[in-house]
């Protein structure tokens, strides 16, 4: 059976989408892509339609990705289509969970934080790169990459 991963941050045109293409570049370089569906949602409804954000479409190009997500709002009835929701921040995090049906939809929802290895550790969230620098696309891709490979490692049920 498919494992229906969910990728959310609040305009989904920066983190989230940015998420849901290095994850999805991870589970291809597996040869893992009938076990998994992938997609990315906002709390905030405000970018719905637009594509990511140039300076993150540039910084993606530079790291060899190609960020072509439309960003729609994230919705009660995602907890009932996606397996795995993957938070940001604390502030997505409180967002997605009081849209949750029933307490128990609450487990489906983890921060990224909770995948960080090294490059990331001194960080407990991924910092929204909208207001800040070239520099702060970069680290927000950087962790990404290194928190995607250990969800994979995790979801693929070889993490040790
Ligand atoms: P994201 O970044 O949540 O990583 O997509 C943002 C995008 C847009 C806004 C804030 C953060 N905004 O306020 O419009």
């Amino acid at each position: 059976m498919k494992q229906r991963v969910l990728f959310v941050c609040l305009g989904n045109i920066c983190r989230s989408p940015a998420a849901e293409h290095i994850f999805r570049a991870k589970v291809e370089a597996r040869g893992l892509n009938d076990l998994f569906e992938i997609d990315s949602a906002g709390t905030y409804s405000g970018h719905a339609g637009e594509l990511p954000d140039p300076r993150m479409r540039q910084a993606g190009a530079e790291h060899g990705y190609s960020f072509t997500h439309r960003s729609r709002p994230f919705r009660e009835e995602d907890f009932y289509e996606f397996d795995h929701i993957v938070v940001m921040d604390d502030s997505n995090y409180e967002r997605v969970c009081r849209l949750a049906p029933e307490r128990k939809y609450i487990d489906r929802v983890s921060r990224m934080r909770d995948y960080f290895t090294t490059y990331a550790r001194d960080w407990s969230y991924v910092p929204d790169p909208y207001y800040e620098g070239r520099e702060g696309f970069h680290l927000v891709i950087n962790m990404l990459e290194e928190s995607c490979e250990r969800l994979l490692d995790i979801l693929q049920g070889c993490d040790n």
